[in-house]
Parts: structure tokens; sequence; C-alpha cells
């Protein structure tokens, strides 16, 4: 079972020193933000950490950031998982997922601010692009409601701090948040909105998951938890939050109701296009006694979001192919943690059962998915050790033959400056397969047989020589010799 409130991870991360806690007073407008940008950029991601702002000038409140995305072992530790279990606890999780827990008492509304007393300024809601974003921005779970079936969907969208009491989400078209929102809009209707803040980690990571619309998010993280999630009512709106959050933010769209969201730093490392995107009208901010807030690091990777939305998506999609795809061809997936797991590149490891399949399922993923390259191996690669990879796309992949360009992508992401011309925001992207599976039988490997191999190991450690951990890739290699 994961953790059943960030609290409980927070203190698991800092048991493993994996959390380091900031007493020293921070102002929220740059130095939190610029801080974790130092740690992205110049820490290994190995050594990175959780921050855990005690003291925020003007605020009760602490802020917590890069703590459930600081690297993959601290990813790890938010789903209490081995770090090589991760896509198989995802798997599991997509598998069976577990139904809402409905409350009536929620700790997340232990203090209820509505109508005048709503001031989103008592929130330390930072900068993340100190000097160039246009003000605080919620990086958080925001939760909609499909009119028509009522079904919920949670995605992060950017979410701009307007004044006092509305901000601008970037709902942009595509999105299911935008898609919900349109179920009410087009009849007229006022549609409900909330943010949730510091949930238990398995509801942040589903909240970035790619799931297809209608899936509820919920249910997913509950799958992942062993156990429902608890939800209760909105005090506002007619939402179902997560009871266990640390603070809830809630809101309406009223139809027509818009305005310019950004200048907000991204992902795809510049800073993202400003657009017209619906305003909500904050109504109420509930959250429990002495909270924690929490938002993620994102803008130039890698980051906090680049790291969480590649480990969450890359389990989902192995689950899909697998599962939903009839591909149990596909044994594993791994996405690389530099372009948020979203515009990014997907290595696929499977065994190939007829001519052309691994172009297949390159292609299946280019279709299911905002991945913009997919690189299919043979399964004796390993897909997280860079220098394996390159490998096999030099001595396994002839271009002219097996490459797939896909065209006319709709990307409903506009953060990616390759897709965009200078002019317009959007424009048509493109996908590319590269199929660097084995397609003929080339021999045995240049490595002398796993017999003198093992022999000179016991050699090796004879000597005396600096001991080493044997890397996944050798292990592949060795045992095919
Ligand atoms: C910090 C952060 C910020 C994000 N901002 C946006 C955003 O502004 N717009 C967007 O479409 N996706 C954004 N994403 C990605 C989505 O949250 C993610 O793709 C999610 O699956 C979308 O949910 P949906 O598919 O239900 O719409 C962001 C993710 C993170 C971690």
């Amino acid at each position: 079972m994961t953790h059943k409130t960030m609290r409980d991870f927070l203190t698991a991360l800092e048991k493993k020193g994996l959390l380091r806690r900031i007493s020293r007073p921070v102002d929220r407008t740059w130095e939190p933000a610029a801080l974790a940008k130092w740690m992205y950029q110049a820490v290994p991601a190995e050594k990175c950490f959780g921050m855990y702002f005690e003291n925020v000038k003007g605020s009760d409140i602490p802020i917590v950031t890069a703590a459930l995305g600081a690297n993959t072992a601290a990813y790890a530790v938010a789903l209490d998982v081995e770090i090589d279990d991760i896509n198989a606890a995802w798997v599991k999780a997509c598998r069976n997922p577990i139904k809402p827990k409905i409350v009536d008492k929620a700790m997340c509304q232990e203090v209820v601010f509505t109508g005048k007393d709503v001031r989103l300024s008592s929130l330390p809601i930072p900068v993340w692009t100190p000097g160039k974003d246009v003000g605080p921005y919620l990086t958080t779970n925001t939760v909609t409601k499909d009119f028509d079936t009522g079904i919920q969907n949670m995605g992060v969208y950017r979410t701009m701090v307007r004044d006092e009491t509305s901000v601008i989400p970037n709902l942009a078209p595509g999105r299911q948040g935008h898609q919900n929102m349109l179920t009410w809009s087009d009849k007229g209707k006022v549609a409900p909105i909330a943010w949730v803040i510091a949930a238990p980690p398995a509801v942040h990571f589903a909240t970035v998951a790619n799931l297809p619309y209608g899936a509820d998010e919920i249910e997913i993280a509950g799958g992942m938890m062993g156990q429902p999630v608890n939800m209760v009512k909105a005090k506002t709106v007619d939402l179902m939050v997560p009871a266990d959050a640390e603070i809830i933010i809630e809101g309406e769209i009223h139809p027509g109701e818009t305005d310019m969201e950004g200048p907000f730093g991204e992902f795809a490392g510049y800073m993202g296009p400003i657009d017209r995107r619906p305003v909500v009208r904050i109504t109420a901010i509930t959250h429990r006694k002495n909270p924690i807030f929490y938002g993620y690091t994102s803008q130039m990777p890698p980051s906090e979001s680049t790291t969480i939305q590649s480990l969450t998506n890359a389990g989902v999609m192995l689950k899909m192919l697998r599962y939903d795809l009839g591909e149990p061809s596909v044994s594993d997936v791994f996405i690389d943690l530099t372009f948020g797991g979203l515009l990014a590149h997907a290595i696929i490891a499977m065994k190939p059962g007829y001519p052309a399949h691994s172009k297949k399922v390159g292609r299946l993923v280019a279709a299911m998915s905002p991945i913009k390259r997919v690189t299919v191996v043979d399964d004796d690669v390993d897909i997280r050790d860079h220098s394996h990879v390159e490998w096999a796309m030099n001595s396994r992949y002839n271009p002219a033959r097996d490459t797939v360009l896909i065209d006319d992508v709709y990307f409903p992401i506009n953060m990616d400056p390759s897709v965009r011309s200078q002019t317009s925001q959007s424009t048509m992207g493109s996908k590319v397969v590269c199929d660097a599976t084995q397609k003929i039988d080339a021999g045995t490997f240049s490595l002398p047989s796993k017999e003198i191999m093992m022999k000179a190991l016991e050699l090796w450690k004879e000597i005396g020589l600096p001991e080493f951990e044997i890397p996944k890739r050798a292990k592949l290699r060795i045992d095919r010799s």
C-alpha cells in the first residue's frame, strides 16, 4: 500500500535522505523556484532531493517542491516500490482500479473560506520562472467533470493567479479538462473546477497519466494505493475532491469569460506561448489546519514535472500495449526523462513475432500518446541505458528501411517550439518511429564466451581491481555470448 497522505510520503522520503528542510526564510516570488532550478540544472540526478521550505516570508504555510519527482528514487519512494518495479506497479494499478470512498468529514476542509473571505494571497503560491513569468502559478492537480456522464477528470494544467479571487488555467483545446468544460459551457452552464494541493502521492501521479477520455484517475490512484481514495464533496461546487489533501481551491467557469494567460516557463525549455483561456472565479479555499503547500518544479528540463510524467506514462503505456491493444510481445517501456514525458522519446522493448511487428507497435505508441519519437528495440537491450540503445540504433537500424514518418499530427500541447512557426502558435507536427530491432541473425556477440567472462570476473576480484556492479547491459550481452 502506498502512502495515504503527502505527509506520510515526506516522512518516508526524509528517512531515505531524499528530503532537505530549509529553515531560512524564503521569498516565494523567486527563491524556492530559483534554488530548485539550480538543483535540477547542476546536481546529478541521483543526488537530487525534495525541498521543504519551512519558513515562507509573509505566510504560515510551508512550500514543498521537487519531492515527488526529485529523481527516480524519490518517485519510487512515493509509490513505495523498488525502482525496478515502477512499471509493474502501474500495470497492476491500471488493471485493478478501486472506486473511491465517499466521506462526509475531510481533513482538507478543516478550515473553510468562502465568499468575501476568499483571498488567493493567503496561499504561498510561488513564481516559477522569476523575472519572466507573468506572476504566481498553481502547478498542481485540476479536477473537472463531464456534465453528461458525471465522470470527473484530473490533469495538471498550469494556472495563472490573476487576482485575489480569479485564476486562468491553461485549458487548451484537445485536453480533457477543456473537453469537460465544453460539456457545460456549450449548454450555457457554469462549469465547476477545483485544484487539489498536496494529495496522496498516487493521486498526483495518476493525474499526469495519459488515460483515455472517460477514465477516472482517482480509481487508478486507488488501484495504486491498494485502497480507495477518500473523496469528499467540495463546499461550493458540484465536484468530489480528495479528502486527505492539504488544500483545495474551488471555482466556477462562466461561459464566455476569458482572458490572456501567460507567459509561463515551460517544460520544453522556453517561455510558453500566451493565449486566451477561460477565467475561473474562485468560490472557496479550504484546507487542513496548518497545511503544506505543494507545487511542481517544471520549466527547463530536467525537472520534477518531466520525471513524474515520464515515469508514470511509461507504466501506463506498457499496460495499454500489453492488455488493451493485444501486444504481450512488449516487455518494457521507457520514456526519456527530459521532455515532459509528453512529446518526448519512448523506447519500447519487445520480442517481434512476425515481419514489421515492431513497426506496428511503434505506430500504435505514436497513435495512442502525445509521444513524438518512438524507438523499438529487441528485449535484449536495456532501454534505460543510453549507450545500449545507441548501440542497437547503430547495429540494427537502417534509416531508409526502418523509419516510419507520421505526418499531420495536431499536438494539443503547444509548448514545443519545433512544431510552431515563428508567426503562428500551433502548426501541425509529425512523429517518427525508428525500428531498431534485428532484421537478420547477425551471429554471436564479439565478446568472449560467458564461461570465459565469468572466469575473468573471478580473476578481476583476485587481483583486487576496483569493484563494480555488473550493469544490466553487460549481463544481457554476456548471457548471450
Ligand atoms: C507541472 C505540470 C504542468 C502541466 N501543465 C500543463 C498545461 O498547462 N497544459 C496541458 O495540457 N498539460 C499540462 N501538463 C500535462 C498534463 O497534466 C498531463 O498530460 C495530464 O495527463 C493531462 O490530463 P488529461 O489528459 O486528462 O487532459 C502539465 C503537467 C505538469 C506536471
